[in-house]
């Protein structure tokens, strides 16, 4: 039995998760990859949920004891059986028997809050747009699929605010990549879909060298491409940041010099799919098609398999 690669997507609601997580899934071959999400581990259904007046972002709304022992089940290859939390109907449903593909793609809103569950992943990543825009997607997210009205979105968002703030956005300081996308215009909540990123890089995983990249690019990349040293929550760290306005050539440079050392992954460039793969929208991000999609997919998938070939 070999064990697969795992990759946590944390973030709060509506920050673009599923929309992240199925470009990854698509690029590393669907098939080859097992997706889950943490929301099936809610402890309670809808209905009990508003009569406790508890939210599903707090840690006692889950079972997290049960979510650690599956993720160390998966670490280890075995299957498990999980529950299943509908968003349709807010209930729950038959569990299902999981058997982990080679790559194991972990999304949710506490993936990070118990040691255990950290130590499952090999590369862990979270997400954090601001705030305004994850607003304007989880009501256009909850309208749309979801069945609720704006104003319900928004009292929600308010309702949940203090759990966001004590236990999701603390699970930031345990990512080996912060992902913000966001608005070029600080007043604008999207500027016809053309988001930058800015990608956080701990030195908790090894990075593609950056700096070596920009430098291959012959200065061609600057107008588009920064590389910076900030302090994310006290500790140093590298950030790269690609605007939207990034052209195609110059995200294809990127990405081929990043491959050079990767045969899979320069496959992929080869086959020239990354444009369209910035174009797979999730329920959340039909506003995220745009070459820093892309770039950011490429990134992670990057790192899943150089775990590949440093850990297993
Ligand atoms: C948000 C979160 C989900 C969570 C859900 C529960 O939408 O993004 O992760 O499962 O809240 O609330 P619900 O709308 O299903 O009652």
């Amino acid at each position: 039995m070999s064990c697969p690669i795992i990759l946590g997507i944390v973030g709060d609601s509506a920050a673009g998760k599923t929309t992240l997580t199925r470009g990854i899934a698509q690029i590393l071959g669907p098939e080859n990859v097992t997706l889950i999400c943490t929301d099936d581990y809610h402890r309670y259904d809808r209905t009990e949920r508003a009569k406790l007046g508890i939210t599903a972002l707090h840690p006692d709304c889950n079972h997290l004891d049960i979510m650690q022992q599956h993720l160390s089940l998966l670490r280890t290859g075995q299957p498990i059986l999980k529950p299943v939390y509908s968003h349709q109907t807010g209930s729950f449903e038959a569990p299902k028997y999981i058997k982990p593909s080679k790559f194991v793609i972990i999304e949710g809103l506490l993936g990070y809050s118990t040691r255990a569950a950290r130590d499952a992943y090999d590369v862990k990543v979270y997400l954090a747009p601001p705030e305004k825009l994850r607003a304007t997607w989880k009501v256009k997210r909850d309208t749309q699929k979801r069945g609720y009205t704006p104003e319900q979105v928004l009292e929600e968002l308010e309702k949940r605010e203090p759990d966001s703030q004590q236990f999701i956005r603390p699970q930031r300081q345990w990512s080996d990549i912060v992902v913000s996308f966001y608005p070029p215009n600080e007043n604008e909540d999207e500027s016809n879909g053309h988001l930058n990123v800015r990608l956080v890089l701990r030195p908790t995983i090894p990075h593609p060298d950056f700096t070596e990249i920009i430098e291959a690019g012959n200065g061609d990349l600057e107008s588009a491409v920064r590389l910076g040293l900030v302090r994310d929550m006290g500790k140093p760290v590298d950030v790269l940041e690609v605007d939207g306005h990034a052209t195609l050539e110059q995200v294809n440079k990127i990405e081929h010099i990043m491959c050079s050392d990767m045969p899979y992954l320069k496959s992929i460039c080869d086959r020239e799919i990354n444009p369209e793969l910035g174009k797979i929208a999730g329920t959340t991000g039909e506003t995220l098609q745009s070459y820093p999609l892309a770039l950011t997919q490429l990134i992670i998938t990057y790192h899943m398999l150089k775990a590949t070939q440093i850990y297993q």
